[in-house]
């Protein structure tokens, strides 16, 4: 190609580059005042992460399909993204001191910067790329409930990211054999052998 071109290529992806440098220019007053303290949402994980602040926390959840909120451990810089939110699950909702909650509909999306464009599918988070591209990897394993399948008894670390696991009982009226503990494979599908079959009816 003529080096004219090549340089004029380079120039435009350097400043599509910086348009979507936005973390920095992103409003984050209104996120921060709505934050929930001494509130979390119990047993709805996708997944969690060590020494994150609560700013990566939400950028993570904003390039996270599935999430709609998430749960801050200020003292351990601890993050929990959630697949659920207050609206959804208000009886999960509940007070704990330590605790910071967040629905993510109150944050600008600009702060995922390139990833506030992407159309990763509902099992997917979006990576950014250099020039504000992106690509989109497995996130979890998806929502293991069904007609059969019931979340009663998750417990409070259960998580649908990959690599974690989560307690699954079979619903009322279907008989339960095999394990209830469901584990996330690296692939995105979920290992399991419980197996909820229909009881038979006594007449
Ligand atoms: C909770 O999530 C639902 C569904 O995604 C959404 O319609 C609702 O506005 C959210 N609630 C809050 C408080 O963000
Ligand atoms: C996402 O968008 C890109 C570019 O706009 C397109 O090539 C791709 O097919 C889309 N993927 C899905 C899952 O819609």
């Amino acid at each position: 190609m003529h080096p004219l071109y090549d340089n004029l290529n380079l120039i435009l992806r350097i400043c599509f580059a910086l348009l979507l440098i936005n973390r920095c220019f992103a409003d984050l007053r209104h996120g921060y005042s709505m934050l929930k303290y001494g509130h979390k949402l119990e047993r709805r994980m996708i997944t969690s992460y060590h020494k994150y602040s609560i700013l990566d926390c939400v950028e993570d959840c904003l390039r996270t399909t599935r999430c709609r909120s998430i749960n801050y451990c200020q003292g351990a810089h601890f993050c929990q993204t959630n697949f659920e939110n207050r609206t959804t699950v208000p009886d999960l909702f509940i007070e704990k001191s330590g605790w910071i909650y967040s629905d993510i509909e109150d944050w600008d999306t600009t702060i995922a910067g390139a990833c506030s464009m992407s159309n990763c599918s509902m099992n997917e988070k979006c990576i950014p790329n250099p020039f504000g591209q992106f690509s989109c990897v497995i996130s979890d394993c998806g929502i293991p409930s069904n007609e059969r399948f019931s979340m009663e008894k998750v417990k409070e670390w259960d998580a649908i990211g990959l690599e974690k696991g989560i307690h699954i009982t079979c619903s009322a009226g279907y008989k339960p054999q095999g394990s209830e503990r469901f584990v996330c494979h690296p692939d995105g599908s979920w290992k399991t052998n419980l197996k909820c079959t229909t009881k038979r009816k006594i007449m």
